[in-house]
């Protein structure tokens, strides 16, 4: 990687400082495995790194090996020698240091598992959105959608399913990724341990718009955390008229608890004016937003199950619009 006068020019700097920034960039931020904000995440970001470690050890060793063999040396290798190089620099090193790597990453295993889980969450993966479902304290069930809330220092166990094809739940700030499966059930358990709102993704691609299947994942204090669950057992309060919701057929794909809404094709929207993003991670929750995705979704997001409603009026798509933005 060297000039023309065998110096680094300004060019190549400026190359290795563009990829050193890129590589810095991705070590933090809402959605880094390397900047972990959970247990089981930082377990992976430690073993990320002894993994780099022990890979930059044997590529050192391979490497001098192969100069010692070929350059270094003023008179030709004995046969025997090279023979003792290849086994020692070449087989013995390298298999020694991938055994203790093996070792390490299996008794990581069950401590990723562990976990007396004080919360129970249901996440199921659908194209493209998530169905979440939490368990509440007398064993109710609680449902929303394309949102993750979580107490901080408390276990989570989380149970993953697909109701159509292989999606991955991956939250890299908190933990390693799981695939959801159509007919099993996966189980993870999330040790949150930092206050904050991170990004959770799908991690196998499932079609057109696999790329806008995400989520915010919200880790709260547990007193403010018991607060919002409780908010989210209870049916939906709006101050606006649901009338034009309604009459277009909102209710025949989502619910709303508490009215009238009452279908389970598409993301239940009770509290939907609490929710953080709309479209699953795809859009801030705006006003502006909420009538472009309700006039757009299958433009913006295609492959979705949800129809563009561009037939509608300006003042249906902002009545629409505006009671989606009093669901509290
Ligand atoms: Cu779901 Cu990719």
């Amino acid at each position: 990687m060297r000039g023309r006068g065998g110096r680094i020019d300004h060019h190549q700097r400026a190359g290795f400082a563009a990829g050193a920034g890129l590589l810095l960039g991705a070590c933090s931020g809402p959605q880094s495995a390397l900047d972990p904000a959970g247990r089981e995440a930082a377990e992976v970001a430690i073993l990320f790194w002894v993994m780099l470690a022990g890979a930059a050890a044997i590529w050192l060793v391979v490497i001098a090996a192969a100069l010692f063999g070929s350059r270094w040396q003023k008179q030709p290798i004995s046969e025997r020698g090279g023979l003792r190089i290849i086994l020692w620099g070449g087989a013995v090193f390298p298999t020694l240091v991938l055994a203790l790597l093996l070792a390490y990453g299996l008794r990581l295993m069950p401590v990723l598992r562990a976990g007396e889980p004080a919360l129970t969450v249901h996440v199921s993966g659908e194209q493209y959105w998530w169905r979440v479902s939490y368990t509440g304290p007398d064993g109710e069930r609680i449902e929303t959608a394309n949102e993750l809330r979580l107490p901080a220092g408390r276990p989570t166990e989380v149970f993953l399913d697909s109701a159509d094809i292989i999606h991955s739940f991956w939250i890299p700030a908190l933990a390693g990724k799981l695939d959801m499966i159509p007919g099993r059930t996966n189980r993870l358990v999330l040790n949150p341990d930092r206050i904050g709102t991170y990004r959770g993704v799908c991690a196998e691609f499932c079609g057109r718009s696999h790329t806008y299947m995400a989520f915010p994942v919200v880790v709260m204090a547990p007193s403010e955390f018991q607060a919002w669950l409780a908010r989210e057992a209870a049916p939906a309060t709006s101050t606006t008229d649901d009338g034009t919701f309604l009459a277009n057929g909102c209710g025949g794909c989502h619910t709303v608890r508490g009215t009238a809404a009452a279908g389970s094709i598409g993301p239940d929207l009770t509290h939907f004016a609490d929710r953080l993003s709309l479209g699953a991670g795809m859009l801030a929750n705006t006003p502006e937003n909420r009538r472009r995705f309700i006039a757009e979704a299958g433009t913006l997001k295609p492959g979705i199950r949800m129809p563009s409603f561009s037939m509608l009026a300006p003042a249906e798509l902002d009545a629409i619009g505006a009671y989606l933005g009093s669901l509290r």
